[in-house]
């Protein structure tokens, strides 16, 4: 099938390059994200290829379908950025690649949270600096230390895991239980509890109305004084602004972000020669108990071989005229 690649990089190219060869699609890509501006591109393609920061809404969408455009194949697991009423409407099939690896975020999440424990990020430099001391990097055992875990799904499940081999105290909060977070000893709890009884706080469910700024004034306000707080899962689950204002007075120990919200406008390219405008996301990395890593938690080998082969079967599938159980659709995640 003859795919419209949006938003590639060379390395995208390269796990494509390397899987297509046992599907033999046509792949045509652009570097640039789709958007109004760039839906033109696709006409003609029945199936485009998009990812986190391409823009798939009603405009697009009714661009695409006019275009003879019948799928949009996401290369990721979130789906957050795609109308799926109007795709439902127009009769676009949208399908994602559910699970390609949830150790390298979950992994992530595992890095974020040492180094900011550790301080490792000051350390790195001081020490290249010839500076030896250690003030100002004290850090505490995670072993026997509560973490609650926000959305126990592949990736929350696996940080659960992983942090039950540290001897943390795990809670969860999720719209539904995960049998084998229950087995693992994860206790499940309202999102009120989490928040008092955690000493870090990683946030693992997907952005949906719901979830939109779940972490915000009124949340922070119930915290632990000096917590950790992660987000490798979408920027919008928190309110940047009011988690600037609870690091500024200490309600929040430190920061670790794999995500931001207004993170279309940077991440992904190299803008260190340009001033960057977004003043809110300046001030957080003023911050020394702050860290923040451009959404590479994805961004392993193993994933993007995955994404990249479950992609393409995707479109396999389709085209074939069956389903490949990938599919997202809105009365899916209603029911
Ligand atoms: P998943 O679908 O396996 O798990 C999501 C969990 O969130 C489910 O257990 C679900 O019940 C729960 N959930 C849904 N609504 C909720 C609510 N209102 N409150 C609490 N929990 C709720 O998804 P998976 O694979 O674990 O991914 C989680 C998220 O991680 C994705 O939605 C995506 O946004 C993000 N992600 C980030 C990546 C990165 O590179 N930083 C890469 C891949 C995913």
């Amino acid at each position: 099938m003859r795919v419209a690649v949006f938003s590639t990089k060379p390395y995208d190219r390269q796990f494509l390059d390397a899987a297509n060869e046992h599907f033999g699609h046509e792949l045509v890509y652009f570097e640039s994200a789709l958007s109004e501006e760039t839906a033109p591109l696709a006409s003609g393609f029945w199936a485009v290829c998009a990812f986190v920061h391409d823009r798939v809404d009603r405009p697009v969408l009714e661009q695409l379908v006019g275009g003879g455009t019948s799928l949009v194949a996401l290369r990721s697991a979130g789906f957050n950025n795609v109308d799926l009423e109007a795709a439902g409407n127009l009769a676009i099939t949208v399908v994602h690649v559910p699970a390609y690896s949830p150790y390298a975020v979950a992994e992530h999440a595992v890095a974020l949270i040492l180094v900011l424990n550790r301080g490792i990020h000051r350390a790195h430099g001081r020490v290249r600096d010839g500076n030896f001391s250690l003030n100002g990097l004290l850090g505490f055992d995670l072993h026997g230390r509560t973490v609650g875990i926000v959305g126990t799904g592949a990736i929350g499940e696996t940080l659960a895991r992983i942090l039950a081999g540290f001897g943390c105290v795990l809670l969860a909060y999720d719209v539904r239980e995960n049998p084998a977070c229950v087995e693992l000893g994860v206790r499940y709890v309202e999102l009120d509890e989490l928040l008092a009884k955690s000493d870090a706080i990683s946030l693992h469910c997907p952005l949906t109305r719901d979830t939109h700024h779940l972490i915000d004034a009124e949340a922070l306000a119930k915290v632990k004084p000096g917590v950790m707080l992660i987000n490798t899962s979408r920027g919008a689950l928190i309110d940047t602004q009011a988690v600037v204002d609870a690091l500024k007075d200490g309600r929040i120990g430190s920061l670790g972000l794999d995500v931001y919200e207004e993170e279309d406008e940077l991440f992904f390219e190299d803008l260190s020669n340009v001033v960057i405008q977004d003043d809110v996301f300046m001030r957080l990395l003023t911050f020394p108990n702050v860290i923040v890593t451009a959404h590479q938690g994805y961004f392993t080998s193993d994933a993007l071989s995955n994404i990249a082969e479950t992609t393409l079967a995707n479109i396999d599938t389709f085209e074939r005229g069956e389903r490949s159980g990938n599919e997202v659709e809105i009365e899916r995640l209603r029911g």
